[in-house]
C-alpha cells in the first residue's frame, strides 16, 4: 500500500480540495451556491476561524479530507470538536483512509486537551457506521433541526 499522510490544508491544495469536496455533495446528492464553497474554503485555510480541514495524501495527492470545527462548551473549559464532513475518494477506499483520518483527529484532540470528538451520521450510511462503531456506540440522541432560512 502507497504511503498515507495526513496534514492541514493549505491554500494550494484548494484544486485538489474543490474535486474532493464537489465528490462529497454528489455523495449526498446536494448542490451548493459557489460562493458557499468559496466561503468554506476561506474558513478552512483562515488560521483565525475555528474550522479546520485535515486532508489525507497519498503520492502527493491529497485523497480524502475531514473538516472539524472546534467550539466552545458550556459544560467545560476545554472545547470539543465536531467532524463536521469526512470524505474518502470513491477509488481510495476501503484502505484504511477514513479511519487514518480519524485517529489523526484523535491524537489531535489528546494532545491540544479537546473534551472529545463528536459526529453525526445517516442512520443508513452503513459503510461509514462500520468504520464508526470501530470507536465506539451510537448514543441514544435524536437530532431537530429547525430550517430558518427562506
Ligand atoms: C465513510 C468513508 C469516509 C470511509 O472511508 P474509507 O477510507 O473507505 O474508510 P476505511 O477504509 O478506514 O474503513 C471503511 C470500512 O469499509 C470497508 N471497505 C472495504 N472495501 C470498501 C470499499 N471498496 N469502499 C468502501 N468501504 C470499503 C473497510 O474495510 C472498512 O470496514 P472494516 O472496518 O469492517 O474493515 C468513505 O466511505 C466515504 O467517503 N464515504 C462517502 C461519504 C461519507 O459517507 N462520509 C461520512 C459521512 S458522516
Amino acid at each position: 500500500m502507497n504511503d498515507i499522510s495526513i496534514r492541514t490544508a493549505r491554500a494550494e491544495d484548494k484544486a485538489a480540495w474543490l474535486t474532493l469536496w464537489q465528490g462529497y455533495l454528489t455523495f449526498y446528492g446536494s448542490a451548493i451556491a459557489p460562493d458557499v464553497t468559496e466561503m468554506t474554503w476561506s474558513r478552512i485555510i483562515d488560521p483565525i476561524t475555528p474550522v479546520f480541514t485535515r486532508l489525507a495524501v497519498v503520492d502527493d495527492r491529497p485523497v480524502g479530507f475531514a473538516t472539524c470545527i472546534l467550539h466552545p462548551r458550556t459544560w467545560a473549559v476545554e472545547p470539543a470538536c465536531y467532524l463536521e464532513d469526512l470524505f474518502v475518494d470513491e477509488n481510495q477506499r476501503g484502505r484504511g483512509i477514513g479511519k487514518r483520518l480519524i485517529d489523526d483527529l484523535i491524537a489531535m484532540g489528546r494532545r491540544d486537551g479537546w473534551t472529545n470528538l463528536y459526529w453525526h451520521t445517516n442512520k443508513d450510511n452503513e459503510t461509514a457506521r462500520r468504520l464508526y462503531d470501530r470507536y465506539d456506540k451510537a448514543d441514544n440522541f435524536v437530532r431537530y433541526r429547525l430550517p430558518l432560512t427562506p
